[in-house]
């Protein structure tokens, strides 16, 4: 697949079958996300890959999240109550996913300098994983529950950048237009 194709026709997919992925398919996703620029080149991500029974105490710790979020969520979409419940819908079931990827960032700097570098390695496992025709989405509305959720995992020591559902994509999601007016040229 072309780079420029898989960067316009990558989507947040939140609709997943529930085909296993194998195991080198990760892998290989998870590669070329460490292949990212990185300050003072520290490389300082860490990806915890969660299936089976431990992706499951995490579905229900963000299905808890998406419920503390009603009350925002209602005040922000008052007028749209479709989106409030498939927003809370997602955050129920995560799509079905089977497998999570945490994304963590070092916390030993303070500076912005590793959950940056961390999201641009998330950037590469999105469009990876478009490549390997999985689907994925970043996810971070489940931050509430950083504390349960770094429990589960047995992490103690770094920061979670977000949460990636994985899996094969049981849905084609609607094409956001870009938007306009968001590059500046001088000089030209
Ligand atoms: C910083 C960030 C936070 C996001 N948080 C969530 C989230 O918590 N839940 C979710 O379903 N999608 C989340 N998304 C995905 C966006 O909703 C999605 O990228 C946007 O709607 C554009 O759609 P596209 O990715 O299909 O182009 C997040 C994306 C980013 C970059």
């Amino acid at each position: 697949m072309e780079l420029a194709q898989a960067i316009r026709e990558r989507r947040s997919v939140r609709k997943f079958r529930l085909d296993p992925v194998p195991r080198e398919t990760l892998e290989h996703i998870l590669e070329l996300a460490t292949w990212a620029p990185s300050g003072m080149n520290r490389q300082p991500w860490h990806f915890i890959v969660v299936r089976g029974e431990k992706a499951e105490e995490l579905r229900s710790i963000f299905s808890e999240a998406g419920e503390e979020m009603r009350p925002r969520l209602e005040a922000r979409f008052a007028d749209r109550p479709k989106i409030v419940e498939s927003t809370l819908e997602f955050f129920r079931t995560y799509g079905g996913a089977q497998v999570f990827i945490l994304a963590y960032a070092g916390a030993s700097t303070g500076s912005g300098w590793d959950t940056n570098s961390t999201a641009v390695a998330v950037q590469n496992l999105l469009l990876a994983a478009h490549e390997a025709g999985l689907g994925a989405t970043w996810t971070d509305g489940i931050m509430g529950k950083e504390a349960s959720i770094n429990e589960a995992v047995g992490v103690t020591d770094k920061k979670l950048v977000c949460v990636v559902p994985v899996g094969y994509p049981d849905e084609a999601p609607r094409v956001p237009p870009r938007r306009e007016g968001r590059i500046e040229w001088i000089g030209f």
